[in-house]
């Protein structure tokens, strides 16, 4: 049986789930652009102070994991007040973790919310686990995206169109959203 501790965000209000079971459950945060885009030649194609202020706010106090990529890309490192968790299969060091199921593993009793925050790959894996009961899998079980008007000619994407399945829009503020997963064991 799953235990959830019911926490509510300070920015959305909306509740965190933290699954307190064998794989730690998890949420995202991504700014796309009109076609999905992410980011393009390894780095985000807009310039938005905004949204990084906006970024530091949910994510503040919480674990972040990210791909290699994204870890390389980051202009100033680690991000502040938040453990910085990254997914590499060639880094060695403190927080790296060869896989996603070995990251969630290793959090699975920690109670800060745990944010996936980029990039493609890993954006892809986390949308894509499924509930398995007998493995207790950790789920994606909210995404914050934030929609950039334009085309970028981005090179990676988030996968934007699988979200409509599994996910509802539970908050909207302007370009922001926060959608929540739906449905139980086993989805
Ligand atoms: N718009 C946004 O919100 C946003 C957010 C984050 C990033 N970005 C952009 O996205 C781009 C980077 O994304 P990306 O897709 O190229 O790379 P990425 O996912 O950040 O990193 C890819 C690398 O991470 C490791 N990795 C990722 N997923 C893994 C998994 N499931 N299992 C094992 N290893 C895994 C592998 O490292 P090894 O090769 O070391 O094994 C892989 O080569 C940049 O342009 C960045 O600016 C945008």
């Amino acid at each position: 049986m799953c235990v959830y501790m019911h926490i509510t965000h300070q920015y959305t209000n909306t509740p965190i789930y933290t699954n307190t079971s064998k794989m730690a459950n998890f949420s995202m945060i991504v700014a796309i652009d009109e076609e999905g885009g992410i980011g393009k030649d390894g780095k985000i194609p807009w310039n938005s102070a905004e949204d990084l202020k906006y970024f530091s706010k949910i994510t503040r106090g919480s674990i972040v994991i990210m791909g290699r990529n994204t870890w390389e890309s980051l202009p100033q490192k680690p991000l502040k007040q938040r453990e910085n968790v990254i997914i590499s299969g060639t880094l060695i060091g403190e927080n790296v973790y060869p896989s996603l199921d070995d990251a969630l593993n290793f959090y699975k009793d920690d109670l800060r919310e745990i944010f996936i925050i980029g990039g493609q790959r890993l954006y892809e894996e986390g949308i894509r686990r499924r509930r398995r009961p007998s493995l207790r899998d950790g789920v994606c079980q909210k995404i914050y995206i934030t929609a950039f008007s334009g085309k970028y000619n981005c090179d990676v994407f988030f996968p934007i169109r699988e979200i409509e399945e599994k996910y509802v829009k539970v908050w909207q503020d302007g370009n922001r959203t926060l959608f929540e997963r739906i449905g139980g064991e086993g989805d």
